[in-house]
């Protein structure tokens, strides 16, 4: 469960180019998150649901995700190549090597585009999921204009994970979700980027 969160939160977020133009996203919002998660036990379709509140801070290089139903938060930090997940008192450290992306890359295959909700709906694009994530599989929709996710599905072996992003507001209403509370979490994992920050430039 906890390794399908965190691909969530790599959720990126921009669409389309017109002219070469990127878009991007707002540098920070929050999102309601609904989860669901479809896996066959015994030949029987299995659906579990879950909810959180996804913040996105591209200036800080992080993302958390607070699960307000099992008490669990998890944090992304994309300067440091790790992800936190602090549950029961616990704190659960995983390297996450992955590039934290803002616009929707030159590069990505849009796949088709949508109108949700009728003429002067919402406009919707659709992308692999592996043109944001490497290694990934499944699709990934943003807004557009405004570059805000919309869904993101997800197939494993055995199961597939959809996310619905909701009720999305720009700015971070309380920017101590993405503290990461040493004890539980290591010091050292933070010891161990700083000195490469200010390492002096030899010339
Ligand atoms: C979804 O189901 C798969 C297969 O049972 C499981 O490995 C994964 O942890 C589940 N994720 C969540 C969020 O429940
Ligand atoms: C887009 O370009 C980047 C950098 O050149 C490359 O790593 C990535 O694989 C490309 N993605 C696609 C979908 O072509
Ligand atoms: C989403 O926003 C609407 C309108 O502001 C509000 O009524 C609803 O309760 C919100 N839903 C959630 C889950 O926050």
């Amino acid at each position: 469960m906890l390794k399908f969160v965190a691909v969530a939160l790599l959720m990126t977020v921009c669409v389309f180019s017109v002219w070469g133009e990127q878009c991007c996203a707002p540098k920070q919002w929050e999102s309601f998150v609904g989860i669901e998660n479809t896996t066959a036990v015994d030949g029987m379709i299995k659906v579990t649901q879950q909810y959180a509140i996804e913040s996105y801070d591209f200036d800080k290089k992080k993302i958390a995700m607070v699960f307000p139903a099992i008490n669990m938060r998890l944090i992304q930090d994309y300067n440091k190549g790790m992800m936190y997940t602090i549950v029961a008192g616990m704190c659960f450290t995983t390297p996450w090597p992955f590039p934290m992306v803002n616009c929707i890359p030159d590069n990505a295959t849009m796949l088709a585009s949508f109108e949700m909700g009728g003429k002067d709906g919402l406009m919707i694009e659709q992308y692999q999921l592996q043109d944001f994530l490497p290694g990934f599989n499944g699709y990934i929709q943003f807004t557009r204009p405004g570059c805000l996710p919309v869904s993101q599905t997800q197939y494993y072996e055995s199961y597939a994970t959809m996310f619905g992003f909701t009720n999305i507001t720009e700015g971070i209403k309380d920017p101590s979700v993405f503290d990461i509370p040493s004890p539980p979490c290591p010091m050292d994992v933070d010891n161990v980027v700083k000195p490469l920050l200010f390492e002096p430039a030899h010339p």
